[in-house]
Protein backbone atom coordinates (compact mmCIF):
# COMPACT_ATOMS: atom_id res chain seq x y z
CA UNK A 1 0.00 0.00 0.00
CA UNK A 2 1.13 3.26 -0.90
CA UNK A 3 1.23 6.00 1.79
CA UNK A 4 -1.12 9.20 1.65
CA UNK A 5 -0.01 12.01 -0.17
CA UNK A 6 0.11 14.85 2.10
CA UNK A 7 -2.33 18.36 0.98
CA UNK A 8 -0.27 20.72 0.18
CA UNK A 9 -3.01 22.68 -1.95
CA UNK A 10 -6.88 23.69 -0.79
CA UNK A 11 -8.28 24.23 -4.40
CA UNK A 12 -10.82 26.75 -3.62
CA UNK A 13 -13.29 25.19 -5.68
CA UNK A 14 -14.31 21.03 -5.23
CA UNK A 15 -17.29 19.86 -7.58
CA UNK A 16 -18.25 16.08 -6.47
CA UNK A 17 -20.36 13.33 -8.48
CA UNK A 18 -21.76 11.50 -6.16
CA UNK A 19 -22.30 8.29 -7.28
CA UNK A 20 -22.72 4.71 -6.19
CA UNK A 21 -25.72 4.76 -3.84
CA UNK A 22 -27.20 2.20 -5.64
CA UNK A 23 -24.16 -0.52 -5.96
CA UNK A 24 -23.68 0.21 -2.19
CA UNK A 25 -26.92 -0.62 -1.08
CA UNK A 26 -26.85 -3.74 -3.31
CA UNK A 27 -23.71 -5.05 -1.59
CA UNK A 28 -25.60 -5.11 1.49
CA UNK A 29 -28.77 -6.72 -0.06
CA UNK A 30 -30.74 -3.24 0.89
CA UNK A 31 -33.48 -1.06 -0.79
CA UNK A 32 -31.76 1.48 -2.94
CA UNK A 33 -33.35 3.94 -0.81
CA UNK A 34 -31.11 3.01 2.13
CA UNK A 35 -28.24 4.11 -0.15
CA UNK A 36 -29.11 7.53 -0.65
CA UNK A 37 -30.15 7.87 2.75
CA UNK A 38 -26.54 6.86 3.95
CA UNK A 39 -25.30 9.48 0.83
CA UNK A 40 -27.22 11.88 2.34
CA UNK A 41 -25.51 11.74 5.52
CA UNK A 42 -22.24 11.51 3.54
CA UNK A 43 -23.36 15.14 2.21
CA UNK A 44 -23.76 16.30 5.59
CA UNK A 45 -20.28 15.34 6.95
CA UNK A 46 -18.48 16.24 3.56
CA UNK A 47 -20.20 19.57 3.96
CA UNK A 48 -19.05 20.40 7.40
CA UNK A 49 -15.38 19.12 6.33
CA UNK A 50 -15.26 21.18 3.41
CA UNK A 51 -16.12 24.13 5.21
CA UNK A 52 -13.18 23.51 7.88
CA UNK A 53 -10.92 22.75 5.66
CA UNK A 54 -10.98 26.60 4.05
CA UNK A 55 -12.84 25.63 0.84
CA UNK A 56 -14.67 28.32 -0.55
CA UNK A 57 -16.89 26.40 -2.83
CA UNK A 58 -18.13 23.01 -2.98
CA UNK A 59 -20.66 21.77 -5.73
CA UNK A 60 -22.68 18.36 -5.46
CA UNK A 61 -24.22 16.91 -8.21
CA UNK A 62 -27.53 16.12 -6.68
CA UNK A 63 -30.08 14.95 -9.10
CA UNK A 64 -29.31 15.37 -12.95
CA UNK A 65 -31.92 16.15 -15.74
CA UNK A 66 -31.65 12.95 -16.59
CA UNK A 67 -32.49 11.06 -12.94
CA UNK A 68 -36.01 11.90 -14.42
CA UNK A 69 -36.28 8.88 -16.33
CA UNK A 70 -35.49 6.76 -13.12
CA UNK A 71 -38.47 4.66 -12.00
CA UNK A 72 -41.06 6.94 -10.78
CA UNK A 73 -40.95 5.46 -6.82
CA UNK A 74 -36.69 6.16 -6.63
CA UNK A 75 -37.74 9.71 -7.87
CA UNK A 76 -40.40 9.97 -5.07
CA UNK A 77 -37.64 8.41 -2.36
CA UNK A 78 -34.82 11.10 -3.76
CA UNK A 79 -37.10 14.05 -3.39
CA UNK A 80 -38.23 12.97 -0.46
CA UNK A 81 -34.60 12.76 0.73
CA UNK A 82 -33.96 16.42 -0.68
CA UNK A 83 -37.31 17.72 1.20
CA UNK A 84 -35.42 16.35 4.38
CA UNK A 85 -32.08 17.69 3.97
CA UNK A 86 -33.40 21.11 3.51
CA UNK A 87 -35.71 20.73 6.52
CA UNK A 88 -32.90 19.27 8.86
CA UNK A 89 -30.22 20.71 7.47
CA UNK A 90 -31.25 24.18 7.12
CA UNK A 91 -30.65 26.12 10.50
CA UNK A 92 -26.97 23.41 11.18
CA UNK A 93 -25.88 25.10 7.34
CA UNK A 94 -26.66 28.59 8.40
CA UNK A 95 -24.93 28.20 12.13
CA UNK A 96 -21.68 26.39 9.87
CA UNK A 97 -21.84 29.93 7.56
CA UNK A 98 -22.70 28.25 4.94
CA UNK A 99 -24.40 29.86 1.66
CA UNK A 100 -26.68 27.63 -0.40
CA UNK A 101 -27.12 27.97 -4.05
CA UNK A 102 -28.99 26.05 -6.37
CA UNK A 103 -28.16 25.79 -10.28
CA UNK A 104 -30.52 24.02 -12.55
CA UNK A 105 -33.58 23.68 -13.96
CA UNK A 106 -35.41 24.05 -10.75
CA UNK A 107 -38.73 24.84 -12.61
CA UNK A 108 -39.60 20.59 -12.84
CA UNK A 109 -39.16 20.22 -9.27
CA UNK A 110 -42.46 20.11 -6.91
CA UNK A 111 -43.28 23.95 -5.87
CA UNK A 112 -43.03 22.67 -2.05
CA UNK A 113 -39.19 21.91 -2.92
CA UNK A 114 -39.11 25.50 -4.63
CA UNK A 115 -40.24 26.89 -1.55
CA UNK A 116 -37.47 25.04 0.53
CA UNK A 117 -34.97 25.75 -1.67
CA UNK A 118 -35.71 30.00 -2.15
CA UNK A 119 -36.43 30.02 1.73
CA UNK A 120 -32.97 28.37 2.25
CA UNK A 121 -30.95 30.14 -0.53
CA UNK A 122 -32.76 34.01 1.37
CA UNK A 123 -31.72 32.68 4.66
CA UNK A 124 -27.93 32.43 4.10
CA UNK A 125 -27.37 34.70 1.43
CA UNK A 126 -24.95 37.03 3.58
CA UNK A 127 -23.11 33.92 4.95
CA UNK A 128 -19.61 34.61 4.35
CA UNK A 129 -18.46 30.19 4.79
CA UNK A 130 -18.36 27.95 2.45
CA UNK A 131 -20.67 28.39 -0.40
CA UNK A 132 -22.61 25.16 -1.11
CA UNK A 133 -23.58 24.78 -4.69
CA UNK A 134 -26.38 22.09 -5.19
CA UNK A 135 -27.27 20.87 -9.02
CA UNK A 136 -30.86 19.47 -9.15
CA UNK A 137 -32.58 18.67 -12.31
CA UNK A 138 -29.32 19.94 -13.62
CA UNK A 139 -27.54 19.04 -17.41
CA UNK A 140 -24.76 20.87 -18.55
CA UNK A 141 -25.69 21.01 -22.43
CA UNK A 142 -29.10 22.36 -21.21
CA UNK A 143 -27.38 24.89 -19.02
CA UNK A 144 -24.90 26.50 -22.29
CA UNK A 145 -28.17 26.32 -24.58
CA UNK A 146 -29.86 28.26 -22.03
CA UNK A 147 -26.91 30.86 -21.83
CA UNK A 148 -26.78 31.02 -25.60
CA UNK A 149 -30.47 31.76 -25.80
CA UNK A 150 -30.24 34.60 -23.23
CA UNK A 151 -26.95 35.97 -25.48
CA UNK A 152 -29.05 35.83 -28.41
CA UNK A 153 -31.66 37.49 -26.87
CA UNK A 154 -29.09 40.35 -25.69
CA UNK A 155 -28.00 40.57 -29.46
CA UNK A 156 -31.64 40.96 -30.85
CA UNK A 157 -32.50 43.33 -28.24
CA UNK A 158 -29.02 45.21 -29.54
CA UNK A 159 -27.29 45.48 -25.82
CA UNK A 160 -24.72 43.13 -26.98
CA UNK A 161 -22.79 42.71 -30.64
CA UNK A 162 -22.05 39.52 -31.90
CA UNK A 163 -18.36 40.50 -31.25
CA UNK A 164 -18.35 41.39 -28.21
CA UNK A 165 -19.26 37.82 -27.13
CA UNK A 166 -15.91 36.46 -25.15
CA UNK A 167 -15.55 33.50 -22.85
CA UNK A 168 -16.62 35.80 -20.20
CA UNK A 169 -19.68 37.27 -20.89
CA UNK A 170 -20.75 33.48 -21.66
CA UNK A 171 -19.78 32.43 -18.56
CA UNK A 172 -21.74 35.37 -16.84
CA UNK A 173 -24.78 34.14 -18.38
CA UNK A 174 -24.34 30.32 -16.85
CA UNK A 175 -26.13 29.69 -13.95
CA UNK A 176 -22.81 29.74 -12.18
CA UNK A 177 -21.84 33.25 -13.93
CA UNK A 178 -20.87 34.50 -10.83
CA UNK A 179 -18.45 31.10 -9.31
CA UNK A 180 -15.15 30.07 -9.79
CA UNK A 181 -14.33 27.75 -11.92
CA UNK A 182 -13.91 24.24 -10.40
CA UNK A 183 -10.26 23.26 -9.57
CA UNK A 184 -11.02 19.53 -8.62
CA UNK A 185 -13.61 17.51 -9.16
CA UNK A 186 -13.89 13.70 -7.31
CA UNK A 187 -16.20 11.11 -8.72
CA UNK A 188 -16.76 7.98 -6.68
CA UNK A 189 -17.73 4.63 -7.42
CA UNK A 190 -14.89 3.55 -10.19
CA UNK A 191 -16.83 5.25 -12.94
CA UNK A 192 -14.75 7.32 -14.95
CA UNK A 193 -16.93 10.49 -17.21
CA UNK A 194 -18.22 13.42 -16.36
CA UNK A 195 -22.14 12.43 -17.03
CA UNK A 196 -22.71 16.32 -18.67
CA UNK A 197 -21.74 17.99 -15.05
CA UNK A 198 -20.55 21.30 -15.31
CA UNK A 199 -18.93 21.22 -19.02
CA UNK A 200 -18.22 24.48 -19.66
CA UNK A 201 -16.81 25.35 -16.40
CA UNK A 202 -14.92 22.36 -16.14
CA UNK A 203 -12.58 23.04 -19.29
CA UNK A 204 -9.07 22.77 -16.57
CA UNK A 205 -10.17 21.27 -14.10
CA UNK A 206 -8.33 18.24 -12.46
CA UNK A 207 -10.15 14.78 -12.21
CA UNK A 208 -9.64 12.57 -9.54
CA UNK A 209 -11.53 9.21 -9.97
CA UNK A 210 -11.75 6.83 -6.74
CA UNK A 211 -13.48 3.41 -6.23
CA UNK A 212 -15.22 4.08 -2.96
CA UNK A 213 -19.02 4.11 -3.32
CA UNK A 214 -20.28 7.56 -1.76
CA UNK A 215 -22.07 6.31 0.76
CA UNK A 216 -18.74 5.91 2.20
CA UNK A 217 -17.10 9.08 1.52
CA UNK A 218 -15.89 10.56 4.30
CA UNK A 219 -13.47 13.17 5.43
CA UNK A 220 -10.79 10.80 5.22
CA UNK A 221 -11.83 10.38 1.69
CA UNK A 222 -11.77 14.14 0.89
CA UNK A 223 -8.46 14.59 2.82
CA UNK A 224 -7.05 11.86 0.57
CA UNK A 225 -8.67 13.21 -2.76
CA UNK A 226 -6.98 16.89 -1.94
CA UNK A 227 -3.71 14.79 -1.54
CA UNK A 228 -3.80 13.18 -4.85
CA UNK A 229 -4.78 16.86 -6.14
CA UNK A 230 -1.67 18.83 -4.70
CA UNK A 231 0.56 16.45 -6.71
CA UNK A 232 -1.13 17.83 -10.28
CA UNK A 233 0.78 20.37 -11.71
CA UNK A 234 -1.72 23.15 -13.40
CA UNK A 235 -0.25 24.11 -16.45
CA UNK A 236 -3.82 25.86 -18.31
CA UNK A 237 -1.99 24.42 -21.95
CA UNK A 238 0.84 26.52 -20.92
CA UNK A 239 4.53 25.70 -20.65
CA UNK A 240 5.82 25.39 -16.93
CA UNK A 241 9.81 25.75 -16.77
C1 LIG B 1 -25.79 8.23 -7.42
O1 LIG B 1 -26.00 6.94 -6.96
C2 LIG B 1 -26.41 9.26 -6.62
C3 LIG B 1 -27.54 9.98 -6.95
C4 LIG B 1 -28.35 9.72 -8.14
C5 LIG B 1 -28.05 11.08 -6.15
C6 LIG B 1 -27.23 11.59 -5.02
C7 LIG B 1 -28.14 11.75 -3.90
C8 LIG B 1 -27.83 11.74 -2.59
C9 LIG B 1 -26.43 11.71 -2.10
C10 LIG B 1 -28.95 11.78 -1.60
C11 LIG B 1 -29.25 13.08 -0.98
C12 LIG B 1 -28.92 14.26 -1.79
C13 LIG B 1 -28.89 15.54 -1.34
C14 LIG B 1 -28.47 16.61 -2.25
C15 LIG B 1 -29.26 15.91 0.03
P1 LIG B 1 -26.67 5.89 -7.96
O2 LIG B 1 -28.07 5.72 -7.53
O3 LIG B 1 -26.47 6.34 -9.36
O4 LIG B 1 -25.81 4.63 -7.63
P2 LIG B 1 -25.50 3.41 -8.62
O5 LIG B 1 -24.74 3.97 -9.77
O6 LIG B 1 -24.66 2.52 -7.74
O7 LIG B 1 -26.82 2.79 -8.98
Amino acid sequence: MHAEKPVTAIPRHVAIIMDGNGRWAKARHLPRVAGHRKGMEAVRVVVRAAGELGIDYLTLFGFSSENWKRPEAEVSDLMGLLRLYLRREARELHAQGVRLRVIGDRSRLAPDIQDQLMGVEAMTRDNTGLTLVIALSYGGRAEIICAAQQVAEDVKRGVLAPEDITEETFSAHLFTGDIPDPDLLIRTSGEKRISNFLLWQMAYTEFVFIDTFWPDFDRAALLSALGEYGQRERRYGAIVA
